[in-house]
């Protein structure tokens, strides 16, 4: 049986390089798991007078997040923090009160910079909040892809040896990470 995951950019632009990443992920994923791109963008701006009466944006959101065995949380870096896209995909996900559906979840977060820190800042912060969520972070290995615009091209595709060695290594962490959170959820 597959393994869903979510896979959520934190970029809304067109040439995005967070996004041109989850296409690599996708791509080079091991056959026993699909990652689905979830659109976060329509989301409306997190607002608890719209709770009364979810938008269908979130209520899919909800869907998708029901539906997922673990997330994958991509991000460019704003500010040294991570992007505000992400938040509000967060907040909503954890809305109403009481129907937190993060809760007890594997998830990976990624940071994606075209310059040479890789989005550390935003990464750290990030962390932060799916602590308070109660997702379950992989801590190993790091993933920060530095240098964006050099290392993946125009179609998404990786030409650099050590970021391929690099994600085949997340994928092999982040499939066992999956499969360790599941087997305890089975046997509690
Ligand atoms: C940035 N950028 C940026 N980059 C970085 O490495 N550290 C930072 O703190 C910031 N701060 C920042 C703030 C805001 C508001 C914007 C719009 C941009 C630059 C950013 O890394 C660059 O635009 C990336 O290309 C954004 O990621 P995507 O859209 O390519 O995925």
């Amino acid at each position: 049986n597959t393994i869903k995951i979510s896979a959520f950019s934190g970029s809304l632009r067109k040439e995005s390089y967070t996004t041109k990443l989850i296409h690599a992920l996708q791509k080079s994923a091991p056959e026993s798991i699909s990652v689905m791109r979830i659109d976060i963008g329509n989301l409306p701006l997190i607002n608890e007078d719209l709770e009364a009466d979810l938008p269908q944006a979130v209520k899919d959101l909800h869907n998708s997040i029901k539906e997922s065995d673990a997330f994958i949380f991509a991000t460019p870096e704003y500010n040294r923090s991570y992007s505000p896209v992400i938040k509000n995909a967060i907040d909503w996900g954890s809305r109403p009160q009481g129907n937190n559906l993060w809760n007890e979840k594997p998830a990976a977060v990624i940071g994606c910079s075209p310059y040479s820190l890789g989005g550390f800042g935003a990464v750290n912060h990030l962390r932060q909040v799916m602590m308070y969520v109660n997702l379950a972070p992989m801590q190993q290995p790091e993933f920060y892809l530095s240098n964006a615009a050099d290392v993946l091209q125009q179609n998404g595709d990786v030409n650099d040896e050590e970021t391929k060695k690099h994600i085949y290594e997340f994928w092999s962490a982040f499939e066992f990470w999956i499969k360790k959170i599941k087997y305890a959820h089975a046997e509690s």
